[in-house]
């Protein structure tokens, strides 16, 4: 996720952005909600998310299905943003869940998920989790290795229940993505060789606790092109043709999430290519197909509203700090990831602009967002937004340099919400014990 080659201006980021209008007195508006409002109202740093914004996503997705008579079940990812008002939304979409831990699961059924539309992947859960999960209704378990589905059944033994798994296969196709989100590479943690499969499938048939539907596989994420996909879905059909021709019965192809969006502005993942593939490669297998897509329909739906502290020069070069961090937003630390930073002001869109570090105050180098960006001079107060924030950002934050928690708020309906109060200063220790001395 490195750098795009021509960086967008801001009015390029505008106009490849329908959910956002500049308004010459109000400022940057979001879903027909002028982002001052809310950051009067609650403050900075704030997280907004737009319900109009994942309704609509999830509609194009539905419909590119739909365009070719594809039935294809959607279970979002909820470690892509796992807010509560997030998940109600998914569920009143008709979205069924794809968790990741016991505290994933216990989030998806609280928005009122069913448990039995939540599929349970990982490459490592507990056997705890797994029983309540199960205890819990759980519909799908998929599993990533043969040690995994020993414990599995195990747990199924002392359960007395019959437990629905697919096992993941790793098709060993290069996802084109940023190192650290790759996932369908031999050698990467995640799946079962695709050698390995039918053995395998045919000893869990015959585990009494278990119930192999299917194969599932991820193979990253932000993947701009249709070419990996294609790849991996292929092997995934011959899987599903192979294991029935050794007996087995198969009804279910999970083909995971990772559809790329554009950070900048390119476009994302062409949605009818990615439903044009799925149809030619697994489209007449007879399977429940599934896909747990998470990016792409929150990450374009929320941003980071922050003000900036001050501006600094230093040894020639211009710093924007900001009153967010790497601690509210990780990903450009951690991945070098490009997000859009726009001015909130009217006037600031217009003005001349030269490049400046985009920062934030805690004390780490890596605590940066953008790396000579060209920005107007903003000066203390000013807002920015910083864009396509709305997946993997809250999740990942961290309340390091004990800095609390940004508030969050929903916009609606051109109505806004706060959905995640701003933490308190005392909650950040709240928690914490102190250890009585031995007497
Ligand atoms: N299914 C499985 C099994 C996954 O591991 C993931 C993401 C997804 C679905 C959803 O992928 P998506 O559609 O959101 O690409 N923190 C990184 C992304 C990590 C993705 C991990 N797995 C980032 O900020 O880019």
């Amino acid at each position: 996720m490195a750098q795009p080659n021509h960086p967008p201006s801001l009015q390029d980021l505008l106009a490849t952005r329908p959910a956002f209008a500049m308004h010459a007195q109000d400022g940057l508006c979001f879903e027909y909600v002028p982002l001052n409002a809310i950051a009067d109202a609650h403050g900075t740093p704030v997280w907004v998310y737009g319900a109009g914004s994942i309704r609509a996503r999830y509609a194009a997705l539905k419909n590119a299905f739909a365009a070719l008579g594809l039935g294809v079940h959607i279970h979002y990812a909820v470690k892509a943003n796992d807010h509560l008002a997030i998940l109600g939304l998914f569920r009143g979409l008709g979205a069924g869940a794809d968790v990741v831990s016991l505290g994933e699961f216990m989030r998806a059924e609280r928005a009122g998920i069913d448990p039995a539309d939540i599929v349970f992947s990982g490459v490592g859960k507990a056997p705890a989790e797994i029983a309540a999960s199960v205890a819990a209704g759980l519909g799908q378990m998929n599993v990533e290795s043969a040690e995994e589905l020993e414990v599995i059944s195990a747990v199924a033994g002392r359960m007395g229940r019959k437990i629905k798994i697919t096992l993941r296969m790793n098709p060993d196709v290069d996802a084109g993505t940023h190192e650290k989100i790759t996932t369908g590479l031999a050698g990467n943690k995640f799946g079962i060789p695709a050698q390995d499969i039918p053995y395998l499938y045919a000893h869990a048939a015959r585990l009494p606790g278990i119930n192999p539907v299917g194969i599932a596989m991820h193979i990253g994420s932000q993947i701009l092109s249709p070419a990996p996909y294609a790849r991996a879905y292929r092997k995934a059909g011959a899987m599903v043709r192979k294991l029935r021709e050794i007996g087995q019965s198969v009804s279910v192809v999970d083909l995971g999430g990772g559809i790329g969006i554009g950070y900048g502005d390119e476009a994302g993942m062409s949605l009818t290519a990615y439903a044009n593939l799925i149809n030619r490669e697994v489209g007449d297998l007879d399977v429940q197909l599934q896909v747990e897509p998470g990016r792409y329909f929150v990450g374009p739906a929320g941003l980071l509203l922050a003000s900036v502290i001050l501006e600094k020069q230093s040894s020639g070069k211009r710093f924007i700090v900001l009153d967010a961090a790497m601690n509210d937003l990780l990903r450009p630390a951690l991945y070098d990831a490009w997000h859009g930073i726009m001015p909130v002001s009217a006037a600031h869109l217009h003005a001349p602009t030269g490049p400046a570090d985009v920062v934030g105050p805690v004390c780490e180098s890596a605590d940066s967002f953008a790396t000579a960006r060209l920005l107007p001079a903003l000066g203390p107060r000013a807002r920015v937004a910083i864009l396509d924030a709305g997946a993997y950002g809250a999740v990942m934050s961290s309340a390091y340099n004990a800095r609390p928690r940004a508030a969050a708020v929903l916009v609606d309906a051109g109505q806004f919400h706060l959905i995640t109060p701003r933490q308190r200063l005392d909650a950040l220790w709240a928690d914490e014990l102190l250890p009585q001395p031995v007497a």
